[in-house]
């Protein structure tokens, strides 16, 4: 194993920079990268290319989301000291070796990607028939193997693109005979997934999401429109917590109180009401710390600069390195 990290293994993961991050995106994935941190070396990173590849017809937006999701990240605590915390476009040989992969992957893998084919018919509001978009996972697989990563933590929706990042990985180790570069494994979260507000999956184009920035005003809106058991009608009803979302999100966010909460739902010993006022605090204090960050991050534009300076030369350090193996394989840049 590689010296230069103590022995411990490699970890990459990114976020396509679409806005502000919300809850869903707390529970599903930074809090558990914050915890890897302890365990492993970490590289995290702002996918500005992928958020290029479908956002391309309105880019003004995409500089201004990298800045909001680097102060996400740092204010829920990555921490850029431990984990080199970077942005994509920031260092070149992500471009450069997506181009390399690109040779050793077919164009049929890709277009068989469930992915591809799920967005290519959902997506109504953007054109994505663009070249790019049908080579996303080769890019995420060079930002992959770029650092030599041995675990992505991602969602189960990118299984299929590690699938992919796995089997170029083989083909290109297999067609230079070097095993140069390192297959990766998914590491899957076990947090089950949070819904919105009004029960569908948590997202920004639903206007279901309940951001981390959120002030206090808009959690205690946001809860108060939160679909609950639907046969509580009348306050004197009683209700079926299982069924409930607030529920869910009592046991996400304060799971020492969420039988108590179930026991005077299913007795009507208060209403939804009282419930979710009671959510909406627990929520306003939990996000407290990363909203107190935020302002510190906002007000201090040169240490964001100076986050994003030291993380591309830290990241670029170890994609050059590898670029060097990967060219000299391949017979590019000299002889
Ligand atoms: N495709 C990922 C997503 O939408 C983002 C991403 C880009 C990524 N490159 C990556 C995730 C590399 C893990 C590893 O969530
Ligand atoms: Fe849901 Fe709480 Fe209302 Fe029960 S009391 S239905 S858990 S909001």
């Amino acid at each position: 194993m590689d010296d230069a990290t103590g022995g411990r293994k490699r970890i990459l993961s990114g976020m396509r920079p679409t806005g502000r991050l919300h809850l869903g995106n707390l529970v599903g994935a930074l809090a558990n990268w914050r915890a890897l941190q302890d365990d492993y070396d970490c590289f995290f990173m702002i996918a500005d290319y992928h958020a290029l590849m479908s956002e391309y017809e309105s880019p003004g937006a995409i500089a201004a989301n990298a800045r909001e999701v680097l102060i996400d990240f740092v204010s829920c605590g990555l921490d850029p000291a431990r984990s080199v915390l970077f942005r994509q476009s920031d260092v070149l040989q992500h471009a450069e070796l997506h181009l390399v992969l690109s040779c050793y992957t077919p164009i049929g893998w890709l277009e068989r990607c469930p992915t591809y084919k799920e967005q290519i018919k959902e997506l109504k509001n953007r054109d994505i028939h663009n070249y790019a978009f049908l080579g996303y996972p080769v890019l995420q697989a060079a930002d992959i193997v770029l650092y030599k990563a041995n675990l992505v933590p991602v969602g189960e929706d990118q299984l299929p693109h590690l699938e992919l990042a796995r089997e170029v990985v083989r083909r290109f180790n297999s067609l230079t005979g070097a095993h140069a570069l390192i297959e990766p494994q998914a590491k899957l979260t076990s947090s089950p997934r949070l819904l919105g507000t009004d029960r569908r999956k948590m997202s920004k184009s639903y206007r279901n999401q309940i951001d981390i920035a959120a002030d206090a005003e808009t959690i205690r809106k946001k809860v108060g429109s939160m679909i609950t058991d639907p046969k509580r009608i009348r306050r004197d009803d009683v209700g079926h917590p299982d069924v409930c979302n607030v529920c869910q999100y009592y046991k996400t966010f304060a799971a020492d109180e969420a039988d108590e909460v179930a026991e005077k739902c299913r007795t009507a010993a208060w209403g939804c009401t009282d419930c979710k006022a009671r959510l909406a605090d627990l929520l306003i204090e939990h996000l407290r710390e990363p909203r107190d960050r935020r302002a510190e991050l906002e007000a201090d534009p040169d240490r964001l600069q100076a986050i994003l300076a030291d993380g591309a030369e830290r990241a670029g350090a170890v994609a050059r390195e590898t670029l060097r193996e990967v060219k000299a394989l391949t017979g590019l840049g000299g002889w």
